[in-house]
Formats: structure tokens, C-alpha cells, sequence
């Protein structure tokens, strides 16, 4: 089954607890956490007081994809708060292996993140660690971005290493996830994939949700 993430990144945060009945009604299996601290990304958003208000809101796994530097020095917090996954930048952690073994002492799921310009290939020594794979699907800092076309390969890649090496890591895409563009990327090998904009566009998240989960549903 194809998991749909819900990135929280353009809900409205003034009425969070509602935002998050709205997309567990519609049918969503996890909860997006996008956190930025105008470094690595262009942009600010959310930090571990955020995912302690979540996780007092909802019983979905909260997936926390930390677009920072230095994530180590967050990562316990994190923690804390209540993540269940926790997913780090191949580009924001010179130590990965360090940084990977960090988040599993904890208890947790532990992710990699690559940006759409880093090769599948850096990934191969540590794969065997990780619960899961983020391949950005664009550039990160942003929601509502096109979702740059030469991921698919990307995508296609890592599901031919996964398999040949027989690991059953998810594998989630992240990054202009639509309508139009989630059935190339699931017949491309992902098995989780985040929507953002797609889904909190100022009207009807529910809906959108719903409407979303029945066409991943017809997927596969
Ligand atoms: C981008 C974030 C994404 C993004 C998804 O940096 O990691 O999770 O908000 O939003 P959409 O689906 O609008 O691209
Ligand atoms: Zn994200």
C-alpha cells in the first residue's frame, strides 16, 4: 500500500488541532513535520515545542524531516517532543553514520534525506541503517514548487538498489507531489509520498485528502 505523508508546512497554524482532524478524516496515514532554520534552507518553520503540540493532537506517526545543520544538537528534543521518524540531510551531516546510529539509540526511525542534485550512489554504505529514504523531489526550503522531472530516474534507481540488496526501507518522495505527478512517482518505486500544497490550499483539506487517498488507492 502507498502511504500518503501530509506536509503541515501551509496549514494554518492558528487552528493546528482542527487542521489535523481535517487530514485524519480524509483518510492520511502519517503526519509531515517540516523543520527549517534559515541555513540549509532559505526559509523558517518549526521546531520541537511544534511536534509536543502535535503529538498531544494526534496518534499518527509524525514524520520529522529536519532541513538544518547540525541536526545532532536538535535531535534528542526532537525526541522528546515525540517524533517517531526522524529524517537528517546526506548534505547537512559530514558523520551520516554517526548521525543515523544517533536517532536509532533514541528509539526512533531514522531517515536520509538527499537533495534533488546529490547522487543516489552517496547513500549506498549506510542504506542498510536507514528505516527510510527521502529523495526530494525539489529543491528544499518551500512548498508549492513543480516537481523537477529527472527524480523519476532518481526514484527508479533507489528502488532497483533496495531491491537487489532486498531491503524493504521506504522509500518517500517529497516535493511537488500532486495530482498530476503521484502516480509516476509511485509506478517509479516510491511507497510514501508527502503533499503539501496539494492538499492544505486554504479551502478544503479534507476533502482534498479524501479525493487524494482514493487515487493513490487505485495506484496499486
Ligand atoms: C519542502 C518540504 C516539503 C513541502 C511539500 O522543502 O520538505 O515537505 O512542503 O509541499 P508541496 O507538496 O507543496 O511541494
Ligand atoms: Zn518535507
Amino acid at each position: 500500500m502507498i502511504q500518503i505523508a501530509p506536509s503541515i508546512l501551509t496549514a494554518d497554524f492558528g487552528h493546528l488541532k482542527d487542521e489535523i482532524q481535517r487530514i485524519t478524516d480524509g483518510g492520511c496515514d502519517q503526519i509531515h513535520v517540516d523543520v527549517m532554520d534559515g541555513h540549509f534552507v532559505p526559509n523558517m518553520a518549526m521546531g520541537p515545542t511544534m511536534v509536543k503540540n502535535l503529538r498531544s493532537c494526534t496518534d499518527l506517526p509524525l514524520d520529522v524531516h529536519l532541513m538544518i545543520e547540525t541536526p545532532e544538537a536538535l535531535i534528542p528534543a526532537f525526541a522528546k517532543a515525540g517524533a517517531d521518524t526522524i529524517t537528517v540531510h546526506w548534505e547537512a551531516c559530514p558523520q551520516i553514520h554517526h548521525t543515523i546510529s544517533l536517532i536509532k539509540s533514541l528509539g526512533l526511525r531514522a531517515g536520509c534525506a538527499l537533495n534533488p542534485g546529490t547522487p543516489i550512489s552517496f547513500l549506498e554504505p549506510i542504506l542498510r541503517d536507514l528505516d527510510l529514504v527521502l529523495l526530494m523531489t525539489v529543491n528544499p526550503g518551500f512548498g508549492g514548487q513543480k516537481f523537477i522531472p529527472y527524480s523519476l530516474e532518481k526514484i527508479r534507481q533507489l528502488r532497483r538498489l533496495l531491491d537487489e540488496k532486498g531491503l524493504e526501507t521506504d522509500l518517500e518522495v517529497d516535493g511537488g507531489i500532486n495530482r498530476d505527478t503521484c502516480e509516476a512517482a509511485a509506478a517509479a518505486g516510491a511507497n510514501i509520498l508527502v503533499m503539501g500544497s496539494v492538499i492544505y490550499d486554504g479551502k478544503d483539506p479534507e476533502g482534498n485528502m479524501r479525493a487524494l487517498r482514493k487515487l493513490v488507492d487505485s495506484i496499486r
